[in-house]
């Protein structure tokens, strides 16, 4: 009898009970044991390991949809890769995590993370042994190369579209635009998707470069005196600091456009789990347990239009845009980004939203 592990890492986001329950379900179907590892590489790192039994009890369906994660994501104060690192004490912290997973006696584990994590797991793979590694990719910033989808994108795409079509609605009666901040780090994704959804009437995501008098300019013209300008965190302003939707507003003030900021911080990773995301975890976490059957290991599963595949972790690592931390220039992250030729810029335009230079 197999006996598999669940872990989930990095930020919380909505999908992960689900894909969890889905795991258990067709694990326990084919005769296996399931173990969670509580908490990420912090319940890893503790002596002994802190995993419980799943069964099909642990997540009840009804509790399936629910956001956040059963098993938790760990606590950013307790040691991790990148803190290890920082402090020389990598190869001590691979040793605790080693020493973990052989004592928890898995034929697999199930690391359902994001490009930070899955980064890391491919770096740090000697930890793994003979252990089958399966990645199952999730993230509300979709910035994961090689898959066309990750868990958690399409509940945060919903609940950023409801939250600025509850907006719209005080801002045509106060006559006011509000710039609306979303989550995403580096990757504009959300913010484009969510925009486009609204029908916001600019959108400035951190791919793209923009003029902020052709913005003011633009939203002069709209022929509306409210609506929604949908601006990614990981935005910058030259001569400008403070936080990216203050610093817009304070241009659009300056020209006399009347308007408020709105944050929808971490409710765009909460959120009961939208239909496509139960489908996508559904799906992912039946490709993940034909791997492990397939005995394939440091591989991640990937939505390719329809079709749910495995790519290797090496792929993976290699497709990004690789960035390191100054501080630990050994640990690169490989990121997804918008690209230029995505099909969603040339919507956006012709619904005729301030995009910035896509032409
Ligand atoms: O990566 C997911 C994400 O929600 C980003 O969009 C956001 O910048 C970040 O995590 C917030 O991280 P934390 O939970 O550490 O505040």
């Amino acid at each position: 009898m197999k006996k598999i592990g669940i872990m989930t890492t990095g930020g919380d986001c909505s999908g992960l009970n689900t894909v969890i329950n889905r795991l258990v379900l067709g694990a326990t179907n084919r005769g296996w044991k399931v173990c969670g590892i509580v908490d990420g590489t912090d319940g890893l790192c503790a002596q002994p390991a802190d995993a419980v039994a799943l069964t099909l009890d642990s997540i009840p369906i009804e509790c399936a949809r629910l956001a956040g994660s059963f098993l938790h994501n760990g606590n950013a104060c307790k040691m991790n890769f990148e803190t290890a690192a920082k402090a020389g004490k990598l190869a001590q912290f691979n040793k605790i995590l080693k020493k973990s997973l052989a004592a928890l006696n898995l034929d697999a584990l199930v690391l359902v993370g994001g490009n930070g994590s899955f980064s890391l797991a491919w770096l740090n793979r000697e930890i793994y042994g003979d252990l089958s590694l399966v990645c199952i990719p999730k993230t509300i910033d979709m910035d994961i190369p090689l898959t066309d989808k990750t868990i958690g994108f399409d509940t945060a795409v919903n609940e950023l579209t409801h939250y600025c079509d509850q907006l719209l609605l005080t801002a045509r009666s106060h006559h006011r635009w509000f710039i609306v901040q979303t989550m995403g780090r580096e990757c504009g994704r959300l913010a484009l998707n969510a925009g486009v959804a609204v029908g916001a009437d600019a959108i400035i995501i951190p791919e793209i470069k923009f003029n902020v008098d052709d913005l003011v300019a633009h939203i002069k013209n709209v022929g509306r005196d409210y609506g929604i300008i949908m601006v990614s965190e990981g935005i910058t302003l030259r001569g400008h600091s403070g936080r990216p939707a203050d610093m817009i507003a304070r241009k659009l003030t300056a020209s006399g456009i009347a308007n408020r900021t709105a944050f929808p911080e971490y409710l765009q990773r909460a959120g009961d789990t939208s239909a496509g995301d139960r489908i996508l975890a559904a799906k992912m976490a039946t490709a993940a347990l034909d791997a492990i059957e397939n005995r394939e290991t440091y591989v991640m599963t990937a939505l390719r239009g329809n079709e749910c595949i495995t790519v290797p972790l090496s792929e993976f690592y290699a497709a990004g845009d690789q960035s390191a931390d100054p501080n630990i220039p050994e640990i690169c992250t490989s990121n997804a980004y918008v690209e230029p030729d995505d099909p969603l810029l040339d919507v956006a335009n012709q619904m005729n939203i301030y995009i910035g230079q896509t032409r």
